[in-house]
């Protein structure tokens, strides 16, 4: 989730690509650089840290030309540093890449090989070398040369002294937009950071190229050239920001195809799963005996739903903590116990300390985050990113889907190094987990329905959320959502439970959603509704596509296409997420900053 910036025109370069990378820093902000062309000679500076850093450095050194590139950085291969940070220059080429190039390793150890020398850790620079290395004529002919080469998500701009007037571009699953003006024309990676001189734009298409020129613009797809269509936007810069919709909770909702594309990417090779940057050692993993996840907020409820995963898939015993308490009990742990905090941050107060607790008895701590190089990443063994990109929301949505998703890669990792599962088994593991952001996809597009159930009941005082099994922590995540952003009193329950207490409550007032996908222990949960029935409480179910059993039984009846169970909490997220934003955003709450709570909680 890096932002891209690109410039060809009369004007000064530099302070367009500035300004609009400065739009763009939402998409990420550990870094960031930009490079120019002048009197046939590429120029960069690179600043680690916010924009502020950089612009503070080309105060110093300014940089002449009317033809660059810009980009801020969301580590993704490499911990935020200035060689790092892009443009990536090689020879007579700059770049800057948004996105993950798969095959990076085996690329940059063939082209080592032949002598290319790196300076970064980045996927990117791979690219830069390919271009260099294969040079044709033109920077075009030479991207058309190298494509074949990378497999990934990727969008990529360059400029090259050879051809001192011309950008290229690909876009290729990674978003990329040309502006077009008057005698100069744009790319970015997202509109805002064109809105100050453009309202007409090109929205490339997955597998385009495009060579940008002061005056033309020439788009490619198969090496063909293509028209695209001229869209003017009228978006004002704030909703341009969110990508037109209305919050960045909204926006992040429908990210989520994405960003578990991304979590899932270069992970499985058709035989075995790689997980580098756990850093843990063959022997290991061998010899990891017990578990304990540790965790705060939604985080916590991943942690709650990893557990399945891990004790069904890798049949270890896990232990799930609220960091906070963790901090404060006895730990049994020693060598064969593996610790792992899971935050969407990486700098939470309570489990920042609870690793550090862990560490010092001397479990092995490894990370599931989504912030590279953050504070918990540095004081861990070892990390598996979730690669869901900034989430800027406080109330936390790919984060957590994408978190879900690194739990059962974790819990399949472990299971295939301790042999329990063979290459054919993870195999088909990684399929159905692949075949989930086009499920989620379909949930997105019945959004509708939660809005209109949102306008009903968005004035009801209290709800009530049941799920059992793998879906108990969804329902907790349900409750947690809805409390978070609409201030709704709200509860999460084990439904097998809800006759120990809650059913105490139940009446005619209770709307109850009922998360009731398909389950070993669907008819359980069926029971405990009759019981909520019986109650007048107003039943709100979320079922499977062919269940035709809830007519009678629910006010409301939520549809999602059917998965295999253990992957139904990350599909019933979304469903939840709905429910809660809209019924937030009907009562005016200011959805992307609750009262009271913030995004990081870096106190205890
Ligand atoms: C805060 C946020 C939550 C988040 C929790 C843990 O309370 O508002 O959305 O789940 O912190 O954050 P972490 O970054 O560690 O996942």
């Amino acid at each position: 989730m890096c932002g891209i910036v690109g410039y060809t025109g009369k004007r000064a370069a530099m302070p367009i690509i500035l300004e609009g990378l400065k739009k763009l820093e939402y998409r990420g902000y550990d870094s960031a650089g930009i490079s120019t062309l002048h009197h046939n000679e590429l120029t960069h500076v690179k600043a680690l840290g916010k924009l502020i850093a950089l612009e503070e450095q080309l105060a110093q050194e300014p940089l002449a030309g009317s033809i660059g590139i810009g980009h801020t950085r969301w580590a993704t291969h490499g911990k935020p540093s200035v060689p790092n940070a892009h443009p990536h220059v090689v020879g007579t080429t700059a770049i800057v890449h948004n996105g993950i190039i798969e095959n990076y390793k085996s690329l940059r150890t063939e082209l080592e090989a032949h002598g290319s020398q790196f300076l970064s850790e980045t996927d990117t620079e791979t690219v830069a070398h390919l271009l260099h290395v294969h040079r044709r004529e033109t920077l075009l002919e030479t991207l058309f040369a190298i494509l074949p080469m990378i497999r990934g998500a990727y969008s990529i701009a360059a400029i090259d002294t050879r051809d001192p007037h011309t950008l290229v571009c690909v876009k290729q699953e990674s978003p990329l937009v040309i502006g077009l003006g008057k005698n100069e024309n744009f790319v970015a990676s997202d509109i805002p950071a064109l809105l100050a001189h453009t309202r007409d734009f090109i929205f490339l298409e997955d597998g385009d190229v495009a060579a940008i020129t002061p005056e033309s613009v020439s788009i490619y797809h198969h090496g063909q050239p293509v028209e695209r269509p001229i869209k003017t936007v009228s978006w004002s810069p704030s909703a341009a920001e969110k990508g037109g919709y209305k919050h960045f909770m909204l926006k992040e909702i429908h990210e989520q195809p994405r960003a578990l594309r991304d979590t899932l990417r270069g992970k499985f090779d058709g035989k075995t799963l790689q997980l580098s940057d756990l850093a843990l050692t063959p022997q290991e993993v061998a010899s990891i005996r017990r578990i304990q996840l540790v965790a705060c907020g939604t985080s916590w409820h991943a942690g709650l739903v990893g557990k399945y995963y891990l004790e069904q898939i890798a049949r270890i015993p896990v232990e799930v903590d609220i960091a906070s308490e963790y901090r404060y009990r006895t730990k049994v742990v020693d060598s064969s116990t593996l610790v792992v905090p899971i935050t969407q941050s990486g700098e939470t107060a309570d489990t920042l300390a609870a690793l550090k607790d862990a560490k010092r008895e001397g479990a092995k701590v490894i990370t599931v985050c989504n912030v590279v190089d953050s504070s918990i990443v540095r004081e861990s063994h070892g990390v598996l990113y979730t690669n869901a990109g900034p989430e800027i929301g406080v109330a936390s949505t790919k984060a957590f889907t994408t978190q879900l998703a690194a739990l059962y890669l974790l819990a399949l990792f472990i299971a295939q190094e301790q042999k329990r599962l063979d290459s054919a088994a993870i195999a088909e593991h990684i399929a159905q987990l692949e075949a989930l952001p086009a499920v989620i996809e379909t949930v997105l597009e019945r959004e509708e329905e939660y809005k209109n159930f949102a306008h009903t009941f968005h004035d009801y005082p209290n709800f009530l959320f049941l799920g059992r099994s793998f879906n108990f922590p969804i329902a907790l995540e349900g409750a947690l959502k809805l409390k978070e952003i609409s201030y709704i009193h709200a509860e999460g329950y084990a439904s097998g439970e809800m006759k120990h207490g809650p059913i105490a409550l139940i009446d005619a007032q209770m709307p109850v959603v009922v998360v009731a996908t398909a389950s070993a222990v669907y008819d359980k949960l069926v029971s405990n509704v009759e019981e909520v029935a019986a109650r007048d409480g107003i039943v709100v179910a979320l079922v499977n596509d062919a269940d035709t059993s809830w007519g009678k039984k629910a006010h409301t009846v939520f549809r999602v296409p059917e998965v295999p169970e253990m992957l139904s909490p990350i599909v019933n997220a979304v469903p939840m997420q709905f429910i809660a934003y809209y019924v937030a955003d009907f009562k005016g709450c200011d959805v992307d900053q609750p009262r009271n709570l913030a995004k990081s909680v870096t106190v205890e």
